[in-house]
This record gives structure tokens, C-alpha cells and sequence, in this order.
């Protein structure tokens, strides 16, 4: 810096021929540290799976490396440290991949409270430097799952379809489109339903897509499932339920049913009463006294209760 200053004082008195001899020897003289760089890029991980996090040295000339160190902002000791020819500390799901220029990192089964800003720290034979970076965490949403209600359609009668997506993080969003690839996501209402579970976080998605009046030959329906930064994670085509002629017939001879056997049990009480007349009658043709017919009656009784 002093050199420098120099250097701008020089310029300003306008000593050409003193600066012509002095300038070229100062950048030999500034450390050599100022040379080099430590670059890092932000890292997006996917929770349960590895994770790597870029970092590398930017520098022409040789460089060896004695050691790493990552730390989380706001916190006093490192989460991972590599000396190198030393055996690595802190959390063993961290790795220094590569040495030499490139000192990437690998995290193996990335969790939620990884996600944060870090510092990483690299010392070298020509001197330190500090890096910083950020570590977020995404989870990928599970395979969509389609239903309508009602479940079976009359063409042309309304209809809403649903397509869910579960377990995801953040929260991403859900397109629709018809047989022809036209884009109805536009007429969908999105519901999106945040998890909580033991430190893990988990967005639900639920894309409602309402028809009044439905076309058939709209379907078969595609639901496309967007993640955050709008990549597709998953889809699903799904066949609406037309309501079949068929269906109808198995509710209309239920009923037939239900009135044939309504007349079986008629006739049998009619049938019964009428034996029930012609044995109270024969009785008194044959002259029994009194106490014989409610003998009689009571035998009646009794089958008809079994009936
Ligand atoms: C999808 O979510 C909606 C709203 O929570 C629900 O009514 C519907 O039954 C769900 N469908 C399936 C197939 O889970
Ligand atoms: C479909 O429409 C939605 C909402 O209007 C839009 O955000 C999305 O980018 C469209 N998708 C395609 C593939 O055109």
C-alpha cells in the first residue's frame, strides 16, 4: 500500500522518468497473497442425498494446500476441519474431495439444518483466505397422485379435478394440461400445506383444476409438478371416469329386486291369512269346542313367528 501511495505521488509531480524505473519492481514487491483467489458457489443440496459444495483456488502459479476449515456463520468451531496428512474432524458426513487447486467438499445424506451461510477457510504455502458460502436445502416432491370428484363424470356436468404432491421443499407449484397440450393451469386453484416434523420441513401441494361443464375429449389430463425454481419433478395423466350406461342398469335392478321380493313376502302373509281362514272355518264345520280352536290359533301363531 505504501508503495503504491508512492507510486500515486510520483504521478502526480510528474517525475515520468523516476516512475518509468520504479513501477515495473512493485507489484514484486506486494505479498504474492493478492494473487490468488478462493472462489465458491452458493450450493442448493437435496435432503438424504450428497451434496457438493464448489470451491477452488484461482491461481496460475503452484499452490500446495496445509488445510481446510468450514464454519457456519455465527459459530466458533468449525463444522468440518482437513489439515492435510492429518485425519479430518468434526461432522464425518463431510469430505474434502479433491486437493490440489480444487477444494470442493462433499456432504453426504444433506439434512434441513445444514441450510445456512458458511465460511471456509483455506490455508496454503502463500497464505489464507476465507470464502464465503451458502448451503440450502431442497426435497424432491413424490410422484403426484390424481383423483376427481366425482369420481365418475357425466360429459358435459361439472368436475373437480385434483392432483397432489407431497413431501417437497420449498414449495414449488403444479401445471395442468388437456390431451392437446393446452395449458389449463390457469383455471386450478393451489393449496400449499407446510409440514413441520422434527426439525424437517415439508410442503404439500394440492392443485384443484374445477370444470363446470366438462369435454370429454379433453382428456386424457396431465399434472406437472414444479419444484421451486420451476424444474419439473414429476407428473401424471390421468383418464377421467365417464360414467357408463352400464352403471345404471346394476341400480335399476336392485330396485326390481327389492319390489320382487317385497310381493314374494306379500303373497306369503296373503297366502297365510288365508290359511288361517279356511282352518278357522273348517274347525267350526267340524263342531270343535272353543278351547280346541285357540289350540288351533296358537299352532297358527306359532308359524307365522317363524315365517
Ligand atoms: C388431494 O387433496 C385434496 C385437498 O386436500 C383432497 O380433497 C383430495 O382427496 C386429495 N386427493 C388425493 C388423491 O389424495
Ligand atoms: C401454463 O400456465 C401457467 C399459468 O398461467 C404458467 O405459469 C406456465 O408457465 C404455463 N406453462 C407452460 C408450459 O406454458
Amino acid at each position: 500500500m505504501l508503495a503504491l501511495n508512492i507510486c500515486k505521488i510520483n504521478m502526480a509531480s510528474v517525475m515520468v522518468v523516476v516512475l518509468a524505473v520504479v513501477c515495473p519492481f512493485i507489484p514484486a514487491v506486494r505479498p504474492s497473497e493478492e494473487l490468488w483467489k478462493l472462489e465458491c458457489q452458493p450450493t442448493v443440496g437435496i435432503v438424504g442425498q450428497t451434496t457438493v459444495i464448489r470451491c477452488h483456488i484461482k491461481y496460475s502459479g503452484d499452490i500446495e494446500v496445509v488445510g481446510v476449515a468450514l464454519t457456519k456463520v455465527k459459530q466458533d468451531k468449525p463444522v468440518f476441519q482437513h489439515i492435510i496428512k492429518e485425519t479430518p474432524s468434526g461432522d464425518p458426513r463431510f469430505r474434502l474431495v479433491n486437493q490440489g487447486k480444487d477444494l470442493s467438499l462433499q456432504l453426504s445424506d444433506t439434512m434441513f439444518s445444514d441450510e445456512g451461510e458458511y465460511e471456509y477457510y483455506v490455508a496454503t504455502n502463500i497464505g489464507e483466505k476465507t470464502a464465503k458460502l451458502s448451503i440450502s436445502v431442497t426435497a424432491k416432491y413424490k410422484d403426484p397422485i390424481t383423483s376427481s370428484w366425482p369420481e365418475s363424470i357425466t360429459d358435459g356436468g361439472p368436475v373437480d379435478l385434483y392432483c397432489n404432491a407431497t413431501d417437497g421443499y420449498p414449495a414449488g407449484t403444479i401445471n395442468w394440461f388437456d390431451q392437446s397440450r393446452k395449458n389449463w393451469t390457469i383455471n386450478s386453484i393451489l393449496t400449499k400445506a407446510i409440514k413441520d416434523t422434527n426439525g424437517s420441513k415439508f410442503v404439500a401441494l394440492s392443485s384443484k383444476l374445477t370444470f363446470k361443464s366438462i369435454d370429454s375429449s379433453l382428456a386424457p389430463f396431465r399434472c406437472v409438478v414444479l419444484n421451486s425454481k420451476f424444474v419439473q419433478e414429476g407428473e401424471r395423466t390421468f383418464q377421467i371416469m365417464l360414467k357408463q350406461e352400464s352403471e345404471k342398469v346394476p341400480l335399476g335392478s336392485k330396485t326390481t329386486n327389492i319390489v320382487a321380493g317385497m310381493m314374494v313376502i306379500g303373497s306369503l302373509i296373503a297366502g297365510l291369512l288365508l290359511a288361517l281362514l279356511i282352518c278357522r272355518r273348517r274347525g267350526h264345520q267340524l263342531g270343535y269346542h272353543s278351547g280346541h280352536t285357540a289350540e288351533t290359533d296358537k299352532e297358527h301363531g306359532t308359524v307365522w313367528n317363524q315365517s
